[in-house]
């Protein structure tokens, strides 16, 4: 939910953890609204699924389950592509879906609209349809503290397949993610602040915040919370191994001349031990 794909080493100012915030109340719609333009990227996504699930089996994905939805923006734009494409989008919370059905759902022609589907559930359960790809972003599935608890749900997830199917879930990490820093980024109406607040090394838990600063200077403080653990890469490809998963791919962002990331993800083993990444994983069934 919180750190946009692409150009994440670039955009960026980091500086020292900031004084106490001061508190300011947002509507539902302006805090949706500021976070999705910060942090999502729905098109990147869809384009990189597109190319590596062809790349795999030949074919284009018809069928995306969005899993953690939110507002579901990433399945409303997966429809829109042709009027083969279905998507379902599952999150437990309403308040994210209700503004989805408002602003995103609402967006879509009647014919579109027939062929997305949000439920109000637990990506934890059983669902009676399979999809070719499931999709678990912005590092949702962080809150699964226990290992045993993201095994549960990527086994689901690998059952919720297709035997053509890919699960994608993205990552994030770097030296500077387990400090306490606020992170910046200025955008033309608003201010994005991604607070690393509380680091713990022997657990791997960690305490995020989302601040936004709107044009007119408010700074609105812990907007989102998130209370993570940090997964490791390699522990990420081995719970998907446990968890079924007949073989995976993971990836590394290219680099431009000025040594920035250039939105171009590869499949790659190796990876330079940088302050802030971001990148995803793919896994058969
Ligand atoms: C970090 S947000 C990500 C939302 C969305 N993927 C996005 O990028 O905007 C995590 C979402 O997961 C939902 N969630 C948490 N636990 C869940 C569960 N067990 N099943 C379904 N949704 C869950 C929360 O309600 C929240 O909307």
């Amino acid at each position: 939910m919180a750190i946009k794909k692409t150009n994440t080493r670039v955009d960026t100012k980091t500086t020292k953890k900031a004084p106490p915030l001061k508190k300011a109340k947002l509507s539902r719609d302006q805090k949706y609204q500021l976070y999705l333009s910060s942090v999502q990227n729905p098109e990147a996504d869809i384009q990189f699924i597109n190319k590596e699930f062809k790349s795999i089996y030949g074919k284009a994905p018809l069928v995306l389950r969005e899993d953690f939805c939110g507002t579901g923006m990433m399945a409303c734009e997966w429809v829109q592509q042709s009027k083969e494409h279905k998507a379902f989008g599952i999150d437990l919370d309403m308040e994210p879906l209700a503004y989805g059905v408002v602003n995103h759902f609402s967006e879509l022609s009647e014919e579109e609209q027939k062929r997305m589907k949000y439920i109000n559930g637990n990506v934890m359960s059983p669902y009676d349809f399979k999809s070719d790809v499931i999709v678990a972003f912005n590092f949702s599935y962080y809150l699964f503290k226990k290992r045993n608890d993201l095994l549960k749900y990527f086994t689901e997830a690998r059952k919720g397949l297709k035997k053509d199917g890919a699960f994608f879930i993205d990552l994030f990490g770097g030296t500077e993610t387990r400090q306490e820093l606020v992170e910046s980024v200025v955008h033309k109406k608003h201010t994005y602040y991604w607070d690393c607040s509380k680091y713990n090394p022997l657990t791997s838990e960690c305490l995020y915040y989302i601040h936004f600063k709107t044009a007119d200077g408010v700074k609105h403080d812990k907007v989102f919370t998130y209370d993570w653990r940090m997964w490791d890469a390699r522990e990420l490809l081995d719970i998907l191994e446990d968890a079924g998963f007949s073989k995976c791919h993971i990836y590394w962002e290219g680099v431009d001349k000025d040594g920035t990331g250039n939105g171009v993800f590869k499949k790659s083993l190796k990876a330079d031990n940088c302050e802030s990444w971001v990148t995803y994983i793919m896994a058969q069934p």
